[in-house]
């Protein structure tokens, strides 16, 4: 579930767009090519689904750089395409400890939603991503989710694919989808000058590598950032990475990349999918840990986050960012029974790791602080990984002059992933959860519009001002803590010593 999660897009609108509606379905001009979306009546929403912002990334277009759609296609000016259906989802890019869940399968598509002209002042939970937040907004809001490539497909590295194609391949497709936000938002009515980019998990991982991408650009495609539960599992080494291009290599029967560009699908998929079994079995990567993601190149990513950001090379914009509150669990191996079983897991998360590394690490998550092996473990992977980042690059944002709001969100399931459906999906179901669920989304809303979770009020229900993170003559730094009953200013817990051993060894656990 995390892994297909990605930057979203969040837009102020204060004019809706020049649309043309047939059988009350919108139509979009976008130059290049016409689409028919869908009116939901009930919820007042416009949607358009499946838009292409790039040629699909086949053959000679494997492992390069996106092309964008307006330079070639066969769409036609007096041709209606059809955007009422989702497309189908990108080949997804499950690791073997990992069940992947029954979903929808497609690629490069995007779709947005716009609030039509019935939307009310009544929470309202709908089922589409983004939705909830756009019903609320009372039309001040534009969401598009984007799809990338995941996966091999996507985080490929290794000396080919550094001469001969391109690097961290899908976080140039989330760039080129802003940068066909930035294009063609004012059609919807959206304001390219306001884009907000949002994701959790994988999501709010690429949200940082966003922030951070060729060094900090200087006029990024976006104005704030929320990245949340930010997942920033170990940046691979040049000889992990040239091993990971040898084992598909092998389990693809092709010497170069060359070949693997000339490969049907089907046998890249199934090439693929034996890469991560092998490696799994290997030993090349353990539990918790996706095996293909973001790596430093160089160029489109510089260096580890924990350096970036030490440095001030990203993006100086507003961030919201969270975490949960268990947020390791999902990392670990719920079966295993012993201290060294779980050990021996650890250290193939953290494959650079040497002695010294775990010699601490034991010490700072003493045994007796835990009730089982699994918690003590689950802490320890989810502090590296998410709830430690989440700290780092808050403070790096606040000390280079941004203001920063920081989330312990500790309701729902309290682990990975628990806030999503309470600002994005909404189907809690239960009446309790409708109030916080409310409430964040005001907060996200009035951020995205205001560049300030407390401006606005999109919601009837109080709520107090979330504190910012940090305060000149304030000691410490400030967070927002939400449980199953309250909605609180806090300190933020993850300043402490756990966070800054991982920090301190960022070159060991690489992020
Ligand atoms: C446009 O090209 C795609 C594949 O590139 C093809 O599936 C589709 O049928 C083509 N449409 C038209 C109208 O030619
Ligand atoms: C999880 O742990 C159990 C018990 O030790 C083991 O049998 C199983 O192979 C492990 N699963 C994975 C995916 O490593
Ligand atoms: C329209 O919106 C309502 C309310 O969110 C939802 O229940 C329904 O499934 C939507 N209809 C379609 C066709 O998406
Ligand atoms: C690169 O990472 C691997 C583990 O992923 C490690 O065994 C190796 O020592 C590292 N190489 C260097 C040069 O740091
Ligand atoms: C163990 O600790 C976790 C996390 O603090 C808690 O959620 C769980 O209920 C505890 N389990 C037991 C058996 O006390």
């Amino acid at each position: 579930m995390w892994c297909t999660l990605i930057p979203l897009v969040l837009l102020p609108t204060p004019i809706l767009g020049q649309l043309s509606h047939q059988n009350n379905n919108p139509v979009i001009d976008l130059g290049y090519a016409v689409y028919e979306g869908l009116h939901n009546a009930t919820s007042g929403i416009n949607s358009w689904y499946g838009l292409r912002y790039a040629q699909a990334p086949v053959g000679e277009l494997r492992w390069q750089a996106p092309v964008d759609i307006e330079a070639k296609n066969n769409y036609s000016a007096s041709r209606t395409m059809d955007a009422s259906q989702p497309g189908p989802s990108c080949v997804q890019g499950y690791p073997a400890w990992f069940p992947p869940p029954p979903g929808r399968n497609s690629r490069y598509t995007i779709g947005s939603s716009q609030p039509g002209a019935s939307a009310g002042n009544v929470p309202f939970q709908t089922s589409g991503p983004g939705n909830a937040l756009v019903y609320q907004s009372r039309g001040n809001l534009i969401y598009v989710t984007i799809q990338y490539r995941l996966g091999a497909y996507g985080f490929l590295g290794g000396s080919d694919v550094l001469v001969n194609g391109a690097s961290n391949a899908g976080l140039l497709d989330q760039r080129a989808a802003l940068m066909w936000v930035q294009r063609h938002i004012s059609k919807f009515g959206g304001d390219p000058s306001k884009v907000t980019i949002i994701g959790g998990s994988a999501g709010g991982g690429s949200v940082v590598n966003q922030l951070m991408l060729y060094g900090g650009a200087l006029n990024p495609p976006f104005r704030a950032a929320i990245a949340e539960y930010p997942w920033m599992q170990q940046y691979r080494n040049a000889s992990a990475l040239g091993r990971q291009y040898d084992l598909l290599r092998q389990a693809s029967g092709c010497n170069d990349l060359r070949c693997l560009r000339l490969l049907p699908d089907t046998k890249l998929r199934s090439a693929t999918k034996e890469t991560i079994t092998t490696a799994y079995r290997n030993g090349d990567y353990g539990f918790g840990d996706f095996f293909f993601g973001p790596y430093v190149d160089g160029s489109v990513i510089r260096d580890l986050p924990s350096n970036e950001f030490k440095l001030g090379h990203f993006a100086k914009v507003p961030l919201l960012t969270s975490r949960e509150g268990y947020e390791g669990v999902a990392f670990v191996n719920r079966s295993r029974l012993t201290d060294e079983e779980r050990a021996r897991d650890l250290s193939r998360v953290f494959s650079n790791a040497k002695q010294a590394f775990f010699s601490r690490l034991f010490q700072l998550y003493p045994r007796a602080d835990y009730n089982s092996t699994l918690t003590r473990f689950a802490a320890a992977v989810g502090d590296a990984v998410i709830v430690c980042p989440s700290s780092t690059i808050s403070a790096a944002l606040s000390d280079y002059g941004q203001p920063v709001w920081k989330m312990i969100f500790d309701a729902g399931s309290q682990t990975h992933g628990a806030l999503q459906p309470f600002v994005e999906t909404v189907n809690v179901g239960d009446s309790n959860n409708a109030t916080p669920a409310s409430i964040m989304r005001n907060y996200y809303i009035s951020f995205a519009t205001f560049l300030n979770p407390n401006s606005v009020k999109f919601t009837s229900v109080g709520h107090p001002i979330w504190p910012v993170y940090q305060t000149p003559d304030i000691a410490g730094f400030r967070a927002l803590s939400v449980t199953h009953t309250t909605v609180e200013p806090s300190d933020d817990p993850d300043v402490r010593p756990q966070c800054d051993f991982f920090h301190s060894q960022s070159y060991v656990v690489r992020n």
